[in-house]
Order: structure tokens, then C-alpha cells, then sequence
């Protein structure tokens, strides 16, 4: 699906997902809270006001149901998932693609890894 030309403008410049679900330890699919997820997202929600970045939304989400592969992160109006591991992901998430419109295909999910 894609933006037609008579749509609103975007919102936001970026509206990044964090998958801040959690199951209970030993469910077989596991899930992004257990991971670490909730506080990734205060880390990005900080350094993303901190660095002043406008238009830039970072939001709590439920579960993005690509669980095995998480901590998930998807950022629209890309459309773009990312794996998000570490503080360090974060800033290279923010500083590639969020600041400049770039990728950081290290840490981008393809559908070739879904279980
Ligand atoms: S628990 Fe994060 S995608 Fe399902």
C-alpha cells in the first residue's frame, strides 16, 4: 500500500514502534520485553529528544507478532523493521536512518529469517 497524492501530509517524519510485549518466561515464542525492549524504547524516546529531532515519534507497542526475531522495532512511513539489541543499535538506528533517511542494514529484519 502506498501514499496517494490527495492523502494529509505525514504526521510525524518518523513513527517508531517499539515492541514492548512480554510474556511469561519460557513461552516458546519469547518476546521483545524479555529481551530488553522496555528499556530500549526509554533509551531511544531519551536520546531522540535529546539529539532535538523533530517530527519524530517513538511510541510503546504491543506485540508486532515477528517475536522470535525481536527486540522488533518498524519505523513508518518506511515501513522498515530493525532488530534492536543494545544502546549502541539505537544510535545507529536514530543517527542512520531516522536523522538522515538512511538504512542500517545490519540490524533490518528480512522475511527470509521469519521462523
Ligand atoms: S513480542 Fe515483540 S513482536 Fe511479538
Amino acid at each position: 500500500m502506498s501514499r496517494r497524492p490527495d492523502d494529509p501530509p505525514l504526521h510525524f517524519a518518523a513513527h517508531v514502534f517499539v515492541c514492548c510485549n512480554r510474556r511469561p518466561d519460557g513461552h516458546p515464542r519469547g518476546s521483545c520485553a524479555a529481551r530488553g525492549s522496555e528499556r530500549l524504547r526509554d533509551y531511544m524516546k531519551a536520546r531522540a529528544k535529546e539529539l532535538g529531532l523533530k517530527g519524530v515519534r517513538v511510541n510503546a507497542a504491543g506485540c508486532l507478532d515477528r517475536c522470535e526475531l525481536g527486540p522488533c522495532v518498524v519505523i513508518y512511513p518506511e515501513g522498515i523493521w530493525y532488530r534492536v539489541n543494545s544502546p549502541a543499535d539505537v544510535d545507529a538506528v536514530l543517527a542512520r536512518h531516522v536523522e538522515t533517511g538512511g538504512r542500517v542494514p545490519a540490524l533490518m529484519l528480512d522475511h527470509a529469517e521469519e521462523p
